[in-house]
């Protein structure tokens, strides 16, 4: 199949390994391996990094010279749009949502917040309830800062929330072209953790275009499963819009998007999963991190456990990456760990 694929920067390590588990394989019977995608760099690690190389072409074809995104305070793609646009010459803002119980602006910034800071990207916070306001979506704020800073003479590039949108969809659709020599031979499932949709659409058209014996699995780290099935759906669609004649067809197939893995809510753990991730570091020198793939990963294993029937004995887990946000929850590790 002849793909013609958008101009693209290279900013990302694109040549990571997949790896087996060998005790977790042993204990669920069925060979689990881990797409160490937590390995694309060092502050431009994880998944986000992949969208951003489209991304930043676009914005760089655009005579952009300033990107503006958002996230969370720990966001990991707020913090490797930083570095990739520092990296590139350019200024950066973020917008950043606080959470619901309000921010102390007084405590020490750790983990993604704090690399923003030391990168000097102009953060511009927010309050939850004015974002749940305007919808609970970051573009009104978005628009705002732009135009503010078209007007102050800078020429800014909007970076959607976690780069997924249909430009970004390309990044995993690439990464699946990449890796199909090293991913399974024919039927296999691979599970990744779902924030904002577009790593599971692009491994998804990856899949389809690329990779035929590739079932793709969402576990929702927030929201629910439905949600994503729409945002994810509305992102396909928007793909097949804005790329007509690329020689990618998204098929209509519902997206499998697992529910039920969330706990206490986005970005809150439980002490036993912080023990969980802890064990599995000690047993194997990989960290998940608390937000996004351990609770795509608990949830992979458990439905692995609970329904084995339902998937193919090859199981691949796509590690995106997050580790720096552990360090925000570095008094509940001391505690979760005693
Ligand atoms: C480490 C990590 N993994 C997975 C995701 C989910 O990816 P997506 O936003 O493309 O759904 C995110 C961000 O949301 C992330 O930071």
């Amino acid at each position: 199949m002849t793909v013609t694929f958008p101009d693209r920067l290279e900013l990302a390590w694109r040549d990571t390994p997949i790896q087996p588990l060998p005790a977790l394989s042993e204990a669920l019977g069925k060979s689990i391996r881990v797409w160490r995608d937590d390995l694309t760099g060092w502050a431009l690690s994880g998944n986000k990094i992949r969208k951003l190389e489209f991304l930043c072409a676009e914005a760089r074809a655009v005579g952009a010279n300033h990107l503006v995104t958002c996230g969370g305070p720990q966001s990991n793609h707020a913090r490797a749009t930083a570095f990739a646009a520092r990296n590139l010459g350019w200024d950066i803002t973020i917008v950043v949502r606080e959470p619901p119980g309000g921010f102390d602006h007084t405590d020490m910034p750790n983990g993604n917040l704090l690399l923003n800071r030391i990168l000097g990207a102009n953060l511009v916070f927010i309050p939850f309830d004015e974002y749940r306001e305007q919808g609970s979506v970051y573009e009104p704020f978005l628009e705002a800062t732009a135009n503010r800073l078209y007007q102050q003479g800078a020429r800014p590039f909007m970076v959607p929330e976690g780069g997924s949108c249909a430009m970004g969809c390309w990044g995993y659709l690439a990464a699946v072209r990449e890796k199909r020599e090293l991913l399974p031979e024919g039927e296999f499932d691979l599970f990744c953790a779902v924030g904002s949709g577009g790593t599971l659409a692009g491994l998804q058209l990856g899949a389809e275009t690329f990779k035929p014996g590739c079932r793709v699995h969402g576990v929702n780290v927030c929201d629910t499963a439905d949600h994503f099935k729409h945002r994810a759906g509305r992102l396909l669609h928007d793909f097949s819009t804005a790329f007509p004649d690329s020689g990618v067809r998204p098929s209509t197939a519902e997206l499998n998007i697992h529910d039920g893995f969330v706990g206490e809510g986005y970005a809150l753990a439980q002490d036993e999963d912080l023990r969980f991730y802890a064990e599995l570091a000690r047993d194997t020198g990989m960290l998940l991190d608390p937000v996004y793939t351990g609770k795509a990963f608990r949830g992979m294993a458990q439905l692995l456990k609970t329904r084995p029937q339902d998937f193919s004995d090859e199981i691949v887990f796509l590690h995106s990456g997050g580790q720096f946000a552990s360090f925000a929850f570095a008094e509940q590790y001391q505690r979760a760990l005693g």
